[in-house]
């Protein structure tokens, strides 16, 4: 009788853990995010994508086509069991695409994104040393190398492409992944140039960093007119981050949820429409709807980012800025900290910068230098830039980035430059920043030619 029982309670319990495998397996398999290359030299390169759950392997396919209307002999769904696969036998200065779909037993997921790729050689765009993505790529611990850019720079075949292209490994919107340029109404959203920059990310390898979901400078006219009750405009800012999150899930690494809603003076929040109308805990509400909003869509790797600027030289800001955060790790919502560093040659110091990032290190957050320039003339005393400045200016390039590089891996990111060429950086004249005289603040001047800065930049990496 009690032998019996016991068969009972042992069979019962191998039915239910068979049933469980089922479920398991019954899920679709999610689509796999293909990312850019590693080791690209004359007659190969190493293919790389993320992991995808319950995958056992994938299937890699390359092809000198982007619509794979052929494949390379033996990379037609060549069965790998690696996130990578080094891809060689191919023939210098060539482009070629790969693309991969992940596999278990019994189920094929969709097609990945496509990557592009160019073999050095006789390439017009080689891999070369002294180009900013190459060098970082072959550090111990590699960071993406990130660019601000804005739709209309990205014409193949324009100077920021091949730039980009070359040097960059991440991008930043300027100004079109905000929320006025991209809501129009309530409900109805603008995508084209926000679009085209994420699918240039995305067919170039290039990652793609979100900014910003919510900012107080960026709030749509209709918004800020918005005469329903604080509930509903809790409910719209909701909406617009679910949207904005399940329209780029999977295709955005990362998003900037809430950028500088630390004030400037006594460590106050800032007095914000969204502080007014959605009350103190807006920013773990923001962070949690982005959050929902990623898992729902399958992408449940999205890294969460609070931004904000000169918390470095601002204490009481920069303790506003850890009690956010602190706050938002509470509720395990935040995966990393930007500082913006909109910097002067003269400021902040190395040691300021070092106190605000070991902090954020020691909360184990990912850091991004958000929107790095140096500015050489904040107090207009130069009409020239002069020998004197290009080399102060180098020198402090070369400072933060060797600072950057010595974090540890775990904590690193991106380091992002906040525009390509001084001619059109936001700081020369900006009212914003009182900036009343003309600037040198990049690492490219007005005709793409690299300046002492993108050398310290280089320096900085050794
Ligand atoms: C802030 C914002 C950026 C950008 C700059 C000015 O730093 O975070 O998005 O608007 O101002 O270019």
């Amino acid at each position: 009788m009690k032998n019996k029982f016991l068969l009972i309670l042992i069979s019962l319990f191998f039915l239910s853990a068979c049933s469980g495998d089922e479920n398991e397996t019954a899920d679709t398999l999610e689509t796999p995010i293909a990312i850019g290359p590693k080791d690209v030299n004359d007659s190969g390169f190493k293919a790389k994508w993320y992991y995808v759950s319950h995958s056992k392997s994938y299937l890699l396919d390359v092809s000198t086509n982007e619509n794979f209307t052929t494949f390379l002999p033996n990379y037609n769904s060549k069965e790998v069991t690696d996130l990578n696969d080094v891809v060689v036998g191919l023939t210098g200065g060539t482009q070629y695409y790969y693309r991969v779909r992940a596999k278990n037993e019994t189920q094929i997921s969709d097609y990945s994104n496509v990557i592009s790729v160019v073999t050095t050689g006789s390439s017009n765009i080689p891999e070369d040393p002294t180009f900013l993505k190459v060098k970082a790529n072959k550090l111990a611990n590699p960071f993406f190398v990130g660019m601000a850019v804005k739709a209309s720079q990205l014409t193949t075949g324009s100077g920021y492409d091949i730039i980009l292209k070359n040097e960059f490994s991440s991008i930043s919107a300027e100004y079109e992944m905000k929320m006025n340029p991209i809501s129009t109404a309530s409900g109805v959203y603008n995508w084209a140039a926000a679009d085209k920059i994420v699918a240039y990310g995305n067919a170039n390898g290039i990652n793609v960093h979100g900014h910003a979901l919510v900012w107080h400078n960026a709030v749509p006219q209709w918004l800020k007119d918005f005469s329903g009750t604080d509930a509903e405009f809790a409910l719209e800012v909701k909406k617009y981050i679910t949207d904005v999150v399940t329209h780029y899930a999977g295709k955005v690494k990362s998003w900037d949820v809430v950028n500088e809603a630390a004030d400037d003076n006594g460590g106050a929040m800032r007095n914000t429409i969204f502080l007014q109308r959605m009350g103190p805990n807006y920013i773990k509400d923001c962070f949690q709807w982005a959050r929902n909003a990623a898992n729902a869509a399958g992408d449940t790797s999205l890294l969460l980012f609070y931004n904000d600027y000169a918390t470095s030289t601002n204490i009481p800001k920069q303790d506003r800025v850890f009690s956010i955060v602190d706050d938002l790790k509470a509720s395990n919502l935040i995966n990393g900290l930007g500082f913006q560093m909109h910097n002067t040659y003269l400021s902040p110091t190395k040691a300021q910068i070092e106190t605000d990032i070991n902090r954020a290190v020691a909360k184990g957050l990912k850091i991004h230098i958000s929107e790095l320039d140096i500015q050489v003339n904040q107090f207009n005393d130069i009409s020239t830039f002069t020998n004197e400045r290009r080399l102060a200016q180098k020198e402090k390039y070369k400072e933060i980035v060797k600072l950057y590089n010595a974090i540890p891996a775990a904590n690193k990111y991106a380091l992002t430059v906040w525009g390509m060429k001084d001619n059109e950086s936001w700081i020369p004249y900006s009212t914003e920043l009182n900036h009343v005289g003309n600037d040198w603040p990049l690492l490219y001047d007005a005709n793409f030619t690299i300046k002492s800065s993108h050398t310290g930049f280089l320096e900085g990496l050794d």
